[in-house]
């Protein structure tokens, strides 16, 4: 791929598309929400605005690492605050499909009521080859796959563009990086729009999602010199019996979860020292009361997926 030509066409056809419009652009602080908002930036400037939906979901702290880094970027942000009604919408269900759409419904009616708000007519947004892929295939339903499998955007009032849509991971980051993104951003882990709810296995509550955005911290901080594809915890719907100052607990159990991957389609576990799996476990046991047990996951992916939900 000739990087430079390709985001050149893109920003021409973003212009294009969008004309004298405004257009929104969600971002997740996952890599390829960044680099299209970046990439709209470019094209529209002040007409684009950045969008980060605070859904309860996210991780530690994301909202303001997020919004700091694109506005010091000269990009126009504003970070919309909906914890509740994401919350709401995945009450009570259990299966993982039933999540992943009950999620995506809630996604989309409030980007389309931030785009009534904003009066933006278009949405920008990351979805990649590899998500196309999955939802197609069936493997499993990605929050941003919407017309390829008959769903109208219109339904939400949006209408939609995709400019990295034939790119797979790889090709997002040369792109990220072309465009003058911060290495730490174009390096970014993946992370998936439905955030946390991805790996918290059975019913997605408050304090369930807390449990594992602690953990998912802990993680990151431990792996981080390892530079693995992605790595992060999962909460089961499992519980174990321990020993908690002295008593016994009947407590949770959280998987550490870290891969090696180029475009998220295989992947295989990262061989972590057992030292630091220790230290792993032993933070994770500490600081998060509701924890009594601590697992590594080797599965690759085929037969496993990277995240749980
Ligand atoms: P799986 O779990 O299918 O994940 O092996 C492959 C890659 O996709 C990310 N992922 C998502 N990204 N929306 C996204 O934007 C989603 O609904 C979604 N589900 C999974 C996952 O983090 C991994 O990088």
């Amino acid at each position: 791929m000739n990087t430079k030509k390709f985001i050149n066409e893109r920003i021409t056809q973003i212009k294009k598309e969008i004309g004298p419009s405004i257009a929104i652009c969600a971002t997740s602080g996952g890599v390829d929400s960044m680099v299209c908002a970046f990439l709209g930036h470019k094209a529209l400037g002040k007409k684009m605005i950045a969008l980060f939906i605070d859904d309860g979901l996210m991780r530690e702290k994301e909202a303001q690492t997020v919004s700091k880094i694109l506005r010091k970027n000269g990009i126009r942000t504003v970070v919309v605050y909906t914890a509740k009604d994401f919350f709401r919408a995945l009450k009570g269900k259990e299966d993982p499909e039933e999540m992943r759409k009950a999620f995506r419904d809630t996604f989309y009616k409030t980007l389309g009521k931030a785009a009534k708000k904003y009066k933006a007519d278009y949405l920008i947004q990351g979805t990649i080859a590899a998500d196309i892929k999955e939802t197609k295939g069936k493997i499993k339903s990605q929050h941003n796959v919407l017309s390829q499998i008959g769903i109208n955007p219109k339904k939400y009032g949006l209408s939609i563009i995709e400019p990295l849509v034939k790119l797979y991971k790889p090709g997002v980051r040369k792109v990220g990086k072309e465009l003058g993104l911060p290495k730490v951003l174009y390096q970014r882990m993946p992370f998936p729009g439905p955030g946390l709810a991805t790996r918290v296995v059975g019913e997605v509550t408050p304090l369930r999602v807390k449990i594992v955005r602690k953990a998912t911290s802990i993680v990151e901080q431990e792996l981080k010199k390892f530079k693995p594809f992605q790595a992060f915890a999962v909460l089961l719907n499992d519980r174990a019996t321990g020993i908690k100052k002295g008593k016994r607990a009947f407590g949770n159990i959280v998987v550490i979860r870290s891969v090696e991957s180029k475009d998220a389609l295989t992947a295989i576990p990262t061989k972590i020292p057992y030292t630091v799996l220790e230290k792993i476990q032993k933070r994770i046991v500490h600081e998060i009361p509701q924890i009594t047990k601590v697992l590594y996951d080797i599965s690759p992916k085929p037969p496993s997926t990277i995240e749980y939900v």
